[in-house]
């Protein structure tokens, strides 16, 4: 048991003619994992475009098992708050999209799966990690957190009352702009190669916005961010400046 012959992944093999150890998929057989009847539930398109609504019952376990995967998978770039500005984002990584802005607000919920299935510009998949069902959880959980951010009265039941964020943050004690977009710090670089916002693979869905320019900014939803002495004019990536880690502050600590 301990030592036995096997194939390790993507290694050739002389055992079979055509040199390759992993085999090809038998013709007229699909595999356990590879049943996707239902179109919408494992791609988020209907008809070639994005679909909205979700195609799973929402129940409280779907939103619960949505914010933990979200908080396991997407914070660590997206922050807990969904604002792109997560750890990662902080040591260096493209800075990653922010979920409260109009344009992802009014986006259908299927392009929130696609982005997590496919990856977008700099973003990874995560299809081998986080299953449909998971996928479509974080999607309501994402919905969750930008209606936690801009309700309005007629979001809530008879009764309810919304507040302001801005007053919330205040009563609260919290220091003043910390309701407002937090800018990036001057550790976040622009990585993608050509520094344009390159979408969905495959897909044409990127704005082809220069990283660089205010609109990209306003795409990121972002007033003026504070690296821009971090940048070079084309937008190409460059290495933080090892000043830009300066000790005496935590990376997660907001001004
Ligand atoms: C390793 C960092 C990283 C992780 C982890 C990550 N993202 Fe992203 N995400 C990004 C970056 C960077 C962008 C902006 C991409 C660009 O403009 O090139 C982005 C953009 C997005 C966008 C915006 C797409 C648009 O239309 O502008 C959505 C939605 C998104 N991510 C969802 C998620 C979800 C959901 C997860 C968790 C399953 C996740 N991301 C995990 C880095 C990450």
């Amino acid at each position: 048991m301990h030592n036995q012959p096997k194939f390790y992944p993507q290694r050739g093999t002389t055992l079979f003619a055509d040199g390759r150890s992993a085999r090809p998929q038998v013709e007229n057989t699909i595999g356990r994992d590879q049943m996707h009847a239902d179109e919408y539930f494992f791609t988020g398109m209907q008809g070639g475009k994005e679909g909205d609504g979700l195609p799973v019952p929402l129940t409280p376990a779907v939103m619960e098992r949505g914010q933990e995967r979200y908080n396991i998978f997407c914070t660590p770039c997206h922050s807990r708050v969904g604002n792109g500005d997560g750890m990662i984002v902080q040591r260096g990584y493209r800075p990653a999209g922010n979920f409260h802005t109009d344009r992802l607000r009014s986006a259908p919920l299927g392009h929130f799966f696609n982005v997590i299935t496919n990856g977008y510009g700099a973003m990874p998949e995560y299809a081998s990690q986080v299953t449909p069902e998971d996928r479509w959880a974080i999607a309501a959980y994402i919905r969750a957190l930008q209606l936690s951010q801009n309700g309005k009265q007629g979001d809530v039941a008879s009764g309810g009352h919304v507040d302001d964020l801005h007053k919330i943050a205040n009563e609260n004690g919290m220091p003043p702009g910390f309701a407002d977009p937090w800018g990036f710090p001057s550790t976040a670089v622009y990585g993608t190669p050509n520094g344009d916002d390159n979408g969905i693979p495959g897909q044409g869905t990127g704005s082809g916005t220069p990283m660089g320019s205010g609109a990209y900014k306003a795409h990121l939803g972002q007033a003026a961010t504070n690296n821009a002495s971090n940048r070079n004019s084309g937008g190409e990536a460059v290495k933080p400046t090892p000043s830009a880690n300066a000790p005496g502050k935590l990376a997660g600590e907001h001004p």
